[in-house]
């Protein structure tokens, strides 16, 4: 009966949303959910998909149901996107796409691919990760352990990352963030991420990287070094892809799973088992948000416009990055948080306790996840001084 039922509390993370909504305070900040928002405080549509929309209208011959791994010209663009134009994996049918509803559709079919067919494995997540992460793969009927990522300090710790994943059971799966690390914002160096490739062969362990904020690091290719490098190096590799940030496509759910298997034939086998789930998860996925980036990957044109959108989007962050910890240099806080301005992607793990964060929010308006988790594509340059102002009142 439904009178059994209990009730949970709603997302964390979106919850922060309605409860920004409903504050009227007009100096109210949201560093919450992580999209991004330009300096009037909205989320923009690129001006490349505005454009790939228009011609859409025009050129739209059907809404018929696209097969169940979606679009197959979303699905090349997308694969050059991700591992480089001129892959070799690409060339010899080595790596497929699956479109799914977003990045996070990308997750849980990943998730039950695993839980069906790779029976007994685990799948290990960095401490911290993004809270869905851990319900997720939990939801998919996996064990899902952790290794360590940042410590209580808010510092990276490799060492203790890589003798946590050399004591994971012989091919588990691990998750990594491809770049841009949620909700840290501490990435590792090409020298560390060979270093845990070592591990990963050593241990034969299936990566799952996950990478939903290709072009907000450090460049759209500079974010996929990673990627390719694991794709290159690795006979069997999964990452699921995002379009949500870097086409600023949120609500439409565009995204991907993208598979590497050894051989042509074993990638067909697998892309089998990742139809039959999909059927049985959301049928076949959106087209619009896909047939938009197929629009404009496939075009010269509006390919650079994009790319011109998404570098100045990065350019905006780094810039909001180093000029609150220049904000914060009046009130002594520059070294504290010198961080903020070394993190990459949208998200900085700041430092600042769950009170301080609960204060931040209740004194002056300002909106951030409990952990400390700051979305820095939400702050604003003219807010920058009251952001700092609030920081430090909290930090006394
Ligand atoms: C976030 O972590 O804020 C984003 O990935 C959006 C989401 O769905 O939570």
């Amino acid at each position: 009966h439904f009178a059994d039922v209990a009730r949970v509390p709603g997302d964390p993370i979106l919850g922060l949303m309605d409860a920004f909504r409903a504050d009227p305070n007009p100096a109210r900040l949201d560093l919450g959910v992580g999209v991004y928002k330009d300096a009037s405080g909205l989320t923009p549509i690129p001006r490349a998909v505005k454009l790939a929309e228009q011609r859409l209208i025009e050129t739209e011959q059907t809404k018929s149901y696209i097969g169940g791994h979606g679009d197959p010209a979303f699905a090349r663009h997308l694969l050059e996107l991700v591992l480089g134009a001129g892959s070799a994996l690409l060339h010899d049918d080595l790596a497929g796409a699956t479109q799914t509803p977003g990045g996070t559709g990308a997750l849980r079919l990943a998730g039950d691919f695993i839980a069906r067919n790779l029976p007994g494995r685990g799948i290990w997540l960095s401490d911290p990760t993004w809270p869905i992460h851990e319900t997720l793969f939990a939801t998919c009927g996996l064990k899902v352990g952790h290794y360590p990522y940042v410590g209580a300090d808010n510092r990276l710790d490799v060492d203790a990352m890589l003798a946590a994943l050399e004591q994971v059971p012989v091919g588990d799966a691990v998750l990594l963030h491809a770049c841009c690390h949620n909700p840290t914002g501490f990435n590792l160096s090409p020298r560390n991420w060979k270093r845990v490739l070592e591990v990963v062969k050593a241990r034969e362990l299936l990566p799952l990287l996950d990478f939903a904020y290709q072009g907000f690091g450090d460049g759209l290719d500079e974010d996929a070094w990673a990627v390719r490098l694991f794709a290159a190096e690795l006979p069997e590799l999964l990452v699921t892809s995002s379009c949500s940030k870097n086409f600023g496509l949120y609500r439409e759910r565009t995204g991907a799973l993208i598979v590497r298997a050894e051989t042509a034939d074993k990638l067909a086998d697998v892309r089998s088992q990742l139809a039959l789930l999909a059927r049985n998860l959301w049928s076949t996925p959106p087209s619009h948000g896909a047939a938009v980036v197929a629009g404009i990957l496939g075009d010269a044109e509006l390919k650079a416009l994009w790319a011109d959108e998404v570098e100045a989007m990065r350019q905006r962050v780094t810039s909001l990055r180093s000029g609150l910890v220049e904000a914060l240099r009046p009130h002594g806080l520059a070294e504290r948080f010198a961080h903020i301005a070394t993190q990459r992607g949208m998200f900085s793990y700041t430092g600042l306790n769950p009170t301080q964060v609960q204060r931040l929010r209740e004194e002056f308006s300002i909106y951030m996840v409990s952990s400390g988790r700051a979305n820095v594509a939400g702050m604003a340059e003219e807010r920058l001084a009251y952001l700092a102002e609030a920081i430090a009142r909290v930090c006394d």
